[in-house]
């Protein structure tokens, strides 16, 4: 062999050897997805949290995120901020990552602003958690749009404005808890029909006001939380023998109706009635159930509680507060 062919054949190995390592460490991450991560990096500010955030690593590798498996190409399918010194608002490049199926902002006291209309385009999004930040502004009618969307979780935050109706809209929508804003307006008539199950309704630590649509009384809800709001009027369209309904919460509320026709679903297990303007007795009906919470304190409840099932079990405190409520567990009837 020649000088020219042996620095050929030199030059062919290096080029194959530099090839192969290529092939081996050929990061998973997809090139549109780790500029799309970067520029979220900076739109937060570049915090310590996103140190692994390293443009020349495999964005697959990265902290808070995970990708697909091959089937969706090992694009970002989840992204999971939680309690880091985090300042800035929700970027709205989030919006670019079009395979996220989970989106989570959790325990960031300084997010702020708003949920940006960029979060239409995660057409594959079925987990969105956004809780225990500074994000402001509307429940927005958009995320209606989100058709995949299972779990809708926006609980303490800041945000105003009113319930969406457009949220029943979604087909597979399991959980929406909205609690602990400052929504204020009625509760949606719209939301006495869901499309797909019915969802857990968590409402709760709000201002809403005016009187339960009765179209909610169609549906077979498994937990409601209405608590700690300014609801008022009838609310005996939630209970129902014919339901299978877990819990019900309506305390710290200005609900008014009549409670002696009221019939338990067989599966409650926890009703909490406490501080509204509830009249009427409590039925003796009450007594063939095993409820394990219940609270009809600070009513305007009369006339002897029933003796059986449950209802002695439990403390007397549940049951202060009425108008003229006795028999055991309180003072027995004159
Ligand atoms: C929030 O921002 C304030 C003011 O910039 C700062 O002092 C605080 O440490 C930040 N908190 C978090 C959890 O990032
Ligand atoms: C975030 O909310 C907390 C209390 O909820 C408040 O003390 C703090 O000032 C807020 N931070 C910003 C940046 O708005
Ligand atoms: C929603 O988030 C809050 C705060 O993190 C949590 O306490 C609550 O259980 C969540 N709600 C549901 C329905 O999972
Ligand atoms: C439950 O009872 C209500 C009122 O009696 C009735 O309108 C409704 O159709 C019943 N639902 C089911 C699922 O049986
Ligand atoms: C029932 O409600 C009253 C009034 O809010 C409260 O003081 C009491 O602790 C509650 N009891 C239970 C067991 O929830």
């Amino acid at each position: 062999m020649d000088h020219k062919t042996n620095t050929t054949l030199l030059f062919s190995l290096l080029f194959f050897i530099t090839h192969l390592s290529n092939a081996l460490s050929k990061d998973l991450c997809n090139e549109n997805d780790k500029n799309t991560l970067l520029k979220i990096k900076k739109s937060l500010n570049n915090p310590y949290h996103l140190a692994s955030w390293h443009p020349e690593t495999d964005c697959c590798s990265w902290y808070c995120l995970e990708c697909g498996d091959a089937t969706v190409n090992h694009r970002v399918i989840s992204l999971t901020l939680f309690a880091g010194q985090i300042s800035g608002q929700l970027p709205p490049a989030g919006g670019d990552l079009p395979y996220l199926q989970k989106l989570v902002f959790r325990k960031l006291t300084n997010l702020t602003g708003q949920i940006p209309h960029s979060i239409t385009k995660l057409k594959y999004l079925t987990f969105l958690w956004l809780s225990w930040t500074n994000l402001t502004g509307p429940v927005p009618d958009f995320l209606s749009q989100l058709v995949n969307l299972d779990y809708l979780n926006l609980s303490f935050n800041e945000l105003s404005g009113s319930v969406p109706s457009s949220l029943s809209l979604l087909p597979k929508l399991t959980y929406i808890d909205l609690s602990r804003n400052k929504l204020t307006g009625t509760m949606p008539e719209s939301f006495g029909s869901f499309p797909g199950e019915v969802p857990y309704l968590i409402l709760s630590h709000n201002q809403l006001s005016g009187s339960t649509p009765k179209s909610l009384g169609n549906l077979d809800f498994n937990r409601i939380d209405f608590s700690r709001n300014k609801l008022t009027g009838d609310a005996s369209m939630l209970f129902g023998a014919n339901k299978t309904t877990f819990s019900i919460d309506l305390s710290r509320n200005m609900f008014q109706f009549d409670l002696s026709r009221v019939v338990l679903p067989e599966s409650l297990g926890v009703l909490d009635l406490n501080h509204n303007g509830i009249t009427g007795s409590i039925p003796v009906q009450w007594t063939e159930y095993s409820l394990q919470i219940l609270n009809v304190s600070y009513n305007r409840l009369c006339g002897p509680i029933p003796t059986g099932g449950s209802l002695q079990r439990f403390d007397s405190y549940i049951y202060f507060h009425n108008k003229c409520l006795c028999g055991a567990p309180l003072d027995s009837c004159k």
